[in-house]
């Protein structure tokens, strides 16, 4: 499947309706010291921010954990069902429209967060023109993308093996290692901000593989290769007692200049 297609729109539609909140439970696990990839993105979101966007919220995570007294955080999202979840953990509010075309006033919000919409939705022009358009001058984005590293050799040998017993890469329609200034600039936006980050989700059952295989955007896989990828995670953990599955992430911090 071409990896922006209305049916791949649809698909991602039916994924995030059969598994809701699963990408809040798998990166709520996932660790570098103690600090979640939410963690992270928050310390980039300065406390004078009283009106935030968090654009493609899934299950709210981000936008609870940036919730403050005085601060109105604005979870968005496409999916009715990833929007329910999000509406059973916290208050909101919560808004069901699609990033490309944002409900909101020009220059009304301090700071847009969001996790993983930088590879996910399509196209990027459109929805960063928007963020653009909604951010108050001298406003911040900050986003966290997937990425291929830092890996250390032991995370390269785990990813390489889950991905051989999968026989499919995880699928980002946008894609990663996306040219950031550039594409930044190109809506408006001063890139301040470019670090990676080495996560690590630990499976130790087979449901924590299940978990971990179900939040992987892999369509069309074949069932017998996800059965496949959970034995094989089951089976190191029979061996080793836990498989450290590397997660790297990529935090990117844009400015809309003053003037
Ligand atoms: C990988 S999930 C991340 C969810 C959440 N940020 C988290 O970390 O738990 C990507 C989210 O983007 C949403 N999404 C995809 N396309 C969108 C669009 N055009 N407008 C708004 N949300 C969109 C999906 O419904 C999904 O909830």
């Amino acid at each position: 499947m071409p990896h922006w297609t209305q049916e791949f729109a649809d698909y991602l539609d039916q994924h995030h309706h059969e598994h809701p909140g699963v990408t809040e439970e798998v990166l709520r696990r996932s660790l570098a010291g103690h600090h979640t990839p939410y963690s992270w993105l928050a310390r980039a979101v300065s406390s004078r921010a009283l009106t935030v966007l968090d654009i493609g919220c899934g299950s709210g995570a981000m936008s609870r954990d940036l919730a403050r007294p005085g601060r109105v955080v604005i979870g968005l999202d496409l999916s009715t069902t990833e929007l329910l979840q999000a509406a059973r953990r916290g208050p909101g509010p919560w808004l069901r429209a699609d990033a490309r075309h944002l409900p909101l006033g020009d220059e009304s919000v301090d700071a847009v967060v969001s996790t993983l919409g930088l590879a996910v939705i399509h196209p990027l022009a459109a929805w960063l023109d928007e963020v653009h358009r909604v951010l108050k001058p001298g406003g911040l984005l900050a986003a966290l993308t997937p990425t291929f590293g830092p890996l250390s050799p032991a995370d390269t040998r785990v990813a390489m093996q889950l991905l051989r017993t999968l026989r499919m890469k995880p699928v980002f329609p946008v894609g990663i290692e996306l040219a950031s200034r550039q594409v930044l600039a190109e809506s408006g936006l001063r890139k301040i901000e470019d670090n990676r980050e080495r996560y690590r989700f630990v499976v130790r059952s087979r449901a924590d593989a299940d978990l971990l295989l179900s939040a992987l955007y892999l369509p069309g896989i074949e069932p017998r290769r996800l059965d496949r990828a959970g034995a094989w995670l089951a089976r190191r953990v029979a061996s080793e007692g836990e498989v450290a599955v590397p997660i790297p992430m990529r935090r990117l911090v844009a400015m809309k200049p003053v003037s």
